[in-house]
């Protein structure tokens, strides 16, 4: 390729570019989206289900995306107009990054509502809100505060800003340094309250619910939402781990680090389930709860521990950043793409999408209050952004990067990217060109109904 260095900088080390990944990948995705689809889909086999994807599908596809973008340099839009030229293909190709960047942007619209609530529960923890509250008045603090438009738009707001004035910074200067020290906190944090939840006396009753898998609680439309939370809880499928590749200096083993940042990952959503679950069943909670599953179950926890006041202080602090290294991925695609191709100064970049994405946020926050009853095919607009994008924009994107690496990219250009040995680099061939597009592409028709369950 020709061009040597990404316009918009680069990774200071590997390190930089795993701990930068992980940040994208661990966010509101695995700590509230996990627990609440779990619960809605029946535990167990809708997390085996889960686990699955990650390896055979989401796994692979991640080494694809961090390639296509390492080789390229570019936004996604770009990058595959250059990998489909180098690779003399349709120039069509480039249709995938738009795809891309439009998920991220419909997805960063209600992630920032959700970090949100993750923010004003910061301040409703320092408050002493939780003390000693039993479920039921949990339940009311919570339904109270989604039920006002105005506080959710404030906190979404308030959560937007820091976004961008964090992409605004730029690769280095914003992107890295919000990501370095809170990982491994968050992982604590989850630890002590995995240890809370032991001495609830219903631990074992929520790790069956979580690892035994009853089969007869999935069906097509569960196994598809399993699919898709692989995409997402990966940040697979819309770029922004491409263009995480794209600063990504040369030799760094593409593989090694896509193991680590995945296995993180899924730690990190296993642990926040193990957390939880028992807490539902310790106080007659429904496990399909739904959206507010988190923000109705932990409160408790931190309301009757020790020093409880100060440790769901720290989680919501850490939910939040967590949430926040992710938001910048989402908008990266579409900020790198307006400066390349429109010549947009990075901080102008940054407010014009940043201001879009907010608009079209209001929508979820109505979602949960005033537009609660005005449904599309039974669901709310959030709920359908959701769908729309997790469920399928995402495994559509996830399915062709898939294809463009595994049949349309030449061969002796992957090898030399991926640097793995012989062996590995078959078995992720074969996942890349087969396994994963068949996986997608049969969950589908299973949903459409030509194979129904
Ligand atoms: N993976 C993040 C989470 O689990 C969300 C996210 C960030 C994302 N970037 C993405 C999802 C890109 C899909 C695509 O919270």
């Amino acid at each position: 390729m020709t061009q040597q260095q990404s316009i918009h900088g680069e990774w200071s080390s590997k390190l930089a570019f795993i701990m930068a990944a992980t940040g994208s990948a661990v966010g509101l995705g695995n700590i509230w989206k996990f627990p609440y689809i779990t619960g809605e889909n029946g535990g167990g086999a809708f997390v085996m289900v889960y686990l699955i994807c990650i390896a055979l599908v989401g796994i692979p596809i991640m080494m694809a995306e961090t390639m296509l973008g390492r080789r390229a340099k570019q936004s996604p839009i770009n990058a595959l107009k250059a990998l489909s030229q180098e690779a003399e293909a349709h120039e069509n190709w480039h249709y995938l990054g738009w795809l891309g960047v439009t998920a991220g942007f419909l997805i960063l619209s209600y992630y920032s509502v959700i970090a949100g609530w993750a923010s004003a529960y910061v301040f409703k923890s320092l408050s002493g809100a939780f003390s000693g509250q039993g479920s039921a008045e949990i339940k009311a603090l919570f339904e109270q505060f989604v039920a006002s438009p105005l506080q959710l738009t404030c906190w979404h707001s308030a959560f937007m800003a820091v976004t961008m004035w964090v992409v605004a910074r730029g690769v280095r200067g914003g992107l890295e340094k919000a990501v370095q020290f809170m990982m491994p906190s968050l992982f604590l944090i989850l630890l002590i309250l995995v240890g809370y939840a032991m001495t609830t006396g219903h631990y074992s009753q929520g790790l069956s619910f979580l690892f035994a898998p009853d089969f007869s609680k999935i069906s097509g439309q569960s196994i598809l939402i399993a699919m898709g939370h692989s995409f997402f809880t990966l940040s697979l499928g819309m770029g922004a781990i491409m263009v995480y590749g794209a600063y990504l200096p040369g030799h760094v083993s593409i593989s090694k680090a896509t193991l680590l940042v995945a296995g993180a990952d899924t730690a990190v959503a296993l642990l926040a389930g193990v957390a939880i679950f028992p807490l539902v069943f310790a106080n007659q909670l429904e496990p399909s709860a739904g959206p507010g599953l988190i923000f109705q179950t932990l409160p408790i926890a931190f309301g009757q521990m020790t020093a409880g006041n100060v440790i769901g202080t720290l989680f919501f602090i850490l939910v939040v950043f967590a949430a926040l290294s992710s938001s910048i991925s989402l908008i990266e695609p579409m900020v790198a793409w307006l400066i390349e191709n429109h010549g947009f100064k990075r901080s102008h970049a940054c407010w014009v999408a940043g201001a879009a994405a907010w608009l079209l946020g209001l929508g979820t926050v109505l979602s949960f209050n005033h537009w609660s009853e005005v449904k599309l095919f039974g669901h709310t607009f959030f709920e359908l952004l959701d769908y729309l994008t997790a469920n399928i924009m995402l495994p559509v994107g996830g399915f062709f990067v898939a294809i463009f690496a595994g049949w349309v990219m030449l061969r002796e250009h992957s090898e030399s990217e991926l640097e793995m040995s012989p062996m590995f680099y078959e078995i992720w061939r074969i996942l890349v060109r087969y396994v994963a597009p068949a996986a997608v592409f049969v969950v589908f028709l299973s949903v459409v109904g030509v194979l129904a369950p």
